[in-house]
């Protein structure tokens, strides 16, 4: 029984003992966390972390905790001197500038300003590495600016490179650059319409001083610009490297070393080869086969070959309800040097729709086309042509595209009858209108062809027929 009473009092004693420490450690880890967080909030901070996608690649970052003169700032290092060196002098400078900025302007101590700047490893190969730095700095007025940065480095001997460095000296890389960044950045209404579109492609370096070099294409990147709408995003091209063949440097061409460390997303907007001059002769007779309502797979397909087979040009305005089933058929389109206007979503009469309906009709048709093909139509014609005021104003600037000679192929369903009701009517500069959904129009479409190539007539797009008649100074015909 003493015993027994012995060893109660001892494991009551250790029970109290145990719950002494336990108290006394979970009121040290408290007192920690708190001081921890009290640090965190005063001073600036630089914390370390390994990129997720690169273990050898440490993320930098700076951050001051201040809504005035406050900045967030990402880099990168690599554990290679002169490179890490180069890429934390270019943030300290724009930390500097950027207060610099905060002070000339004089800001009051109460108004927030902003400067982030995250970062991208578009490619990391044992040849080359590129960094893209994003950043955005607000420091009064208005709107905030974004702006990019890249640095690509030859990692063989460890020097930042331009893209001169990239080809054979005294060729004309810049040239080439230059026409292929003005023909694809011009499908783009919003640049298209920026003045500034000629001077910033220029056959310059300056104007291509952003860039990435990728297994096997070189990609361009463009600063975002200030439109109506403020800033633009980031533009970008992926050249295929096979387009300057001739003129890479073998080191920056070769697959092997040029091979990404990780696997890469494809780039979405791909150009494979030089932009042809448009080989249109505005004295002569022109002519724009235009077809709605598609894509289909087989009329389709048949009305493609035969404009390729004719070295011919049309412009198709699709329905953005279709084009998800056939994104094929609309990268075969632009490739071959077609148009792709904008014909809805699903061919609904606009005019009837609220404002709401109208630009989901527009804008979800504008954004499947682009995200398929990279491609953003400039041109809409609306379902039976139907609109006035309200339905423009939600266009965006788009230009509005009607027709002058309807077979109504869609009623008639005879090759023949569609074959002579077009050819009787043709004339210089008309806009012919016809449906790819029926297998009569685009055989009626492949006799067209033939026969329009015959009496000598250039078959055009939309935007090729707009461009002759402003050479022509005359004005485009509306519907008659
Ligand atoms: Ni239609």
């Amino acid at each position: 029984m003493k015993m027994k009473m012995n060893q109660l009092k001892r494991i009551k004693f250790k029970r109290v003992f145990t719950l002494l420490v336990c108290i006394f450690v979970l009121v040290l880890s408290i007192r920690y966390v708190i001081s921890e967080r009290a640090q965190a909030t005063v001073k600036k901070e630089t914390e370390i972390f390994t990129d997720a996608k690169y273990p050898t690649v440490e993320m930098q970052t700076l951050i001051k905790d201040q809504t005035h003169g406050g900045y967030s700032v990402n880099y990168p290092t690599l554990q290679i001197k002169e490179i890490d060196q180069t890429l934390k002098a270019y943030v300290n400078e724009e930390i500097a500038n950027y207060q610099q900025a905060i002070a000339q302007k004089k800001i009051p101590k109460e108004t927030s300003t902003e400067l982030t700047i995250t970062y991208d490893i578009t490619h990391y190969s044992e040849q080359t590495i590129t960094i893209l730095f994003n950043e955005y700095q607000f420091t009064g007025g208005k709107l905030g600016e974004p702006s990019i940065q890249t640095f690509t480095f030859d990692l063989p001997s460890q020097r930042l490179i331009s893209l001169q460095d990239i080809f054979y000296e005294n060729s004309d890389y810049l040239n080439s650059l230059s026409m292929i960044a003005f023909t694809e950045l011009k499908k783009s209404k919003k640049l298209a319409e920026s003045e500034t579109l000629k001077a910033k492609t220029e056959p310059k370096l300056e104007n291509f001083s952003q860039f990435s070099i990728l297994g096997d294409t070189i990609v361009l990147y463009f600063q975002p610009f200030l439109g109506s709408n403020g800033y633009s995003k980031t533009q970008s091209i992926a050249i295929k490297k096979a387009v300057f063949d001739s003129i890479l440097k073998d080191s920056y061409k070769n697959t092997k070393t040029n091979k990404n460390k990780i696997e890469e997303a494809p780039p979405i907007h791909i150009v494979t080869e030089l932009p042809k001059p448009s080989g249109i002769d505005p004295t002569k007779k022109v002519i724009a086969l235009t077809f709605d309502d598609g894509p289909s797979k087989e009329p389709t397909t048949l009305i493609l070959d035969a404009l390729k087979d004719s070295d011919s040009h049309a412009t198709f305005f699709v329905l953005g309800s279709r084009v998800q089933y056939y994104p094929e058929i609309i990268q075969r389109m632009l490739e071959e040097g077609n148009e792709v206007g904008n014909h809805s979503w699903d061919h609904p009469q606009l005019t009837r729709l609220t404002e709401e309906q109208v630009k989901h009709q527009v804008w979800d048709t504008q954004a499947i086309i682009k995200k398929v093909s990279g491609y953003e139509p400039v041109h809409i014609r609306p379902p039976y042509g139907a609109i006035d005021d309200s339905v423009r104003q939600c266009l965006g600037g788009m230009g509005v595209s009607l027709w002058s000679i309807d077979p109504e192929d869609w009623k008639l369903r005879n090759k023949d009858q569609i074959v002579q009701l077009v050819l009787s009517k043709v004339a210089d500069g008309k806009i012919i209108l016809m449906h790819d959904i029926y297998a009569t129009s685009a055989e009626a479409a492949v006799e067209i062809i033939k026969q329009l190539k015959a009496q000598d007539y250039q078959l055009v797009t939309i935007s090729e027929l707009e461009e002759v008649k402003k050479q022509r100074q005359e004005a485009i015909p509306s519907k008659g």
